[in-house]
């Protein structure tokens, strides 16, 4: 085909004969296919195809403003923009890999709808601070829905604390039964690591607010612009002040995969005691139907798969953030391709996150407690121990001898084979007289251990029925989103 023809079939050639780059002027020879193949980003930064053009019109709007451009072509792109973003949201864009990425996608398109003034939208403006401006919005955006996907999350914990209030069963460390404790209780620690992740969001949200459009390539534009009426359009609550920052830097995603790694580093743990408790061993939760799994061979089986892959994904999150770590650290100023590696671990950890948080409140309401496991756990252990010591302690023995006596005591009557409550009132009396008083007997009941725990932060009911007060009320008052709209 001559150049006349395959410019008439739609190409865009140079002086060459080579199809046009939006840079092809400069080059004599095309770019390599696999090299091309490599360097596009176009099958995963589509998805930044609703930022790319809210940014675009409100970059538009501004060239218009500032006599950059004339209304009528500020008009004919607006159009232009207008019709492709209606292309892309019925799916019948064609993404075209030679153009690399979104940006040049919808760049092209909008010339060929429009012709020549197509090619103005891109004045005082560069790719680097193109796709730093969509990275900002999309964080935004993203981080504003993980929120809100939390402080539901939160609201199926504060149902379970309420339903489960009084239910008593064994708390834990080193995996060793412990105290006694409330599950409301141990609901209720969730709820507060979850406020926190929230609080985080909240914080990659106001990091994210900084508008970097106006930086050019890197060292800001010779055209007098607006960068003030842009944010202002955007709804960003501040802008950067140095052109070489606003194009370099990807803070903002990572605070993002930060956040997102503690959320998930959460619910992996509540995961691990979601398995733990549903297995035979503790038997404490049944999981529902709807989020397990049988086996193709056992036929008992039921398998807490959905927490399994939680806990899974964790490893995948944490990647994510370890990756753009290391894709960053040894970049010089300003731009430089490798950036361009932000976006699969920020879409990948977007997808997995809000997946988890969705599936996860249902979950949780599948769960039914085994109450009376619960119940028989705490009363055939040793972690009313604890509560004995303190008893003798109140009465003037010092601590460290009551712990002594205690231990004495456990392992008088491990040797014996028995538990605390089955020692009679002389074997009692021979480890220390004040242990064959009544009151002593009564601290051998974990309801009496766990009344015990007043304190503020503790596990007595009254406690956590502060927690639960205080908690729905920081949900009532955060319920809005964290645009600054309130819904
Ligand atoms: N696709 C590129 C990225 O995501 C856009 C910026 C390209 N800029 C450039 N100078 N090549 O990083």
């Amino acid at each position: 085909m001559s150049m006349k023809e395959r410019e008439s079939a739609g190409e865009k050639l140079n002086d060459a004969g080579l199809q046009e780059k939006p840079w092809g002027g400069r080059f004599r020879e095309p770019l390599d296919k696999k090299a091309e193949a490599f360097s596009a980003s176009i099958n995963f930064d589509r998805r930044l195809a609703e930022e790319d053009i809210q940014g675009s019109f409100a970059h538009c709007a501004m060239l218009v403003k500032k006599g950059i451009l004339t209304p009528a072509e500020g008009e004919q792109i607006t159009q232009g923009l207008r019709e492709i973003e209606e292309d892309i949201l019925q799916g019948r864009f064609v993404f075209d890999p030679s153009l690399e990425d979104i940006h040049m996608n919808i760049e092209r398109k909008l010339t060929e709808k429009i012709g020549p003034a197509g090619g103005k939208l891109h004045t005082a403006r560069s790719r680097n601070d193109q796709v730093a401006l969509d990275m900002h919005l999309y964080v935004k955006k993203q981080s504003a829905e993980v929120e809100r996907a939390i402080f539901a999350l939160q609201e199926v914990l504060l149902e379970l604390a309420e339903k489960y209030l009084d239910v008593i069963f064994p708390g834990y460390t080193h995996l060793q039964r412990a105290q006694p404790v409330l599950f409301s209780h141990h609901m209720m620690a969730y709820f507060w690591m979850l406020q926190r992740d929230r609080e985080r969001f909240r914080e990659v949200f106001r990091r994210a607010d900084m508008m970097p459009l106006g930086a050019g390539a890197l060292s800001g534009t010779s055209f007098p612009i607006d960068r003030e009426d842009v944010a202002a359009q955007l709804g960003f609550g501040g802008l950067y002040e140095n052109s070489m920052d606003a194009v370099s830097d990807r803070d903002f995603v990572l605070d993002f995969l930060y956040g997102a790694s503690l959320l998930m580093m959460h619910l992996s743990r509540f995961s691990e005691e979601l398995i733990l408790w549903s297995s035979q061993e503790f038997s404490f939760i049944e999981l529902g139907d709807a989020y397990t799994t049988g086996s193709s061979m056992m036929p008992q089986k039921k398998n807490p798969d959905i927490p399994e892959l939680v806990r899974g994904k964790t490893g995948r999150v944490y990647g994510n953030l370890m990756a753009l770590l290391v894709v960053f650290k040894g970049l010089p100023l300003a731009y430089n391709k490798d950036m361009q590696e932000d976006k699969e671990p920020l879409f990948d950890t977007v997808d997995t996150i809000k997946d988890v948080l969705f599936l996860y409140a249902d979950l949780l309401r599948s769960m039914k407690l085994c109450e009376e496991k619960m119940k028989h756990s705490v009363k055939k252990d040793f972690s009313v121990a604890t509560e004995l010591a303190d008893f003798l302690a109140r009465n003037g023995v010092p601590f460290r001898e009551a712990h002594a006596v205690t231990g004495q005591l456990v392992r008088k009557a491990l040797e014996s084979g028995k538990f605390l409550d089955e020692l009679s009132d002389k074997e009692l009396a021979r480890i220390h007289p004040l242990l064959a008083f009544p009151e002593a007997r009564e601290m051998l009941l974990p309801r009496k251990a766990v009344e015990a725990k007043k304190c503020r932060g503790g596990t007595a009911p009254e406690a956590v029925r502060r927690q639960l007060d205080l908690a729905g009320e920081i949900l009532q008052k955060s319920g809005g989103d964290i645009t600054g709209k309130r819904i």
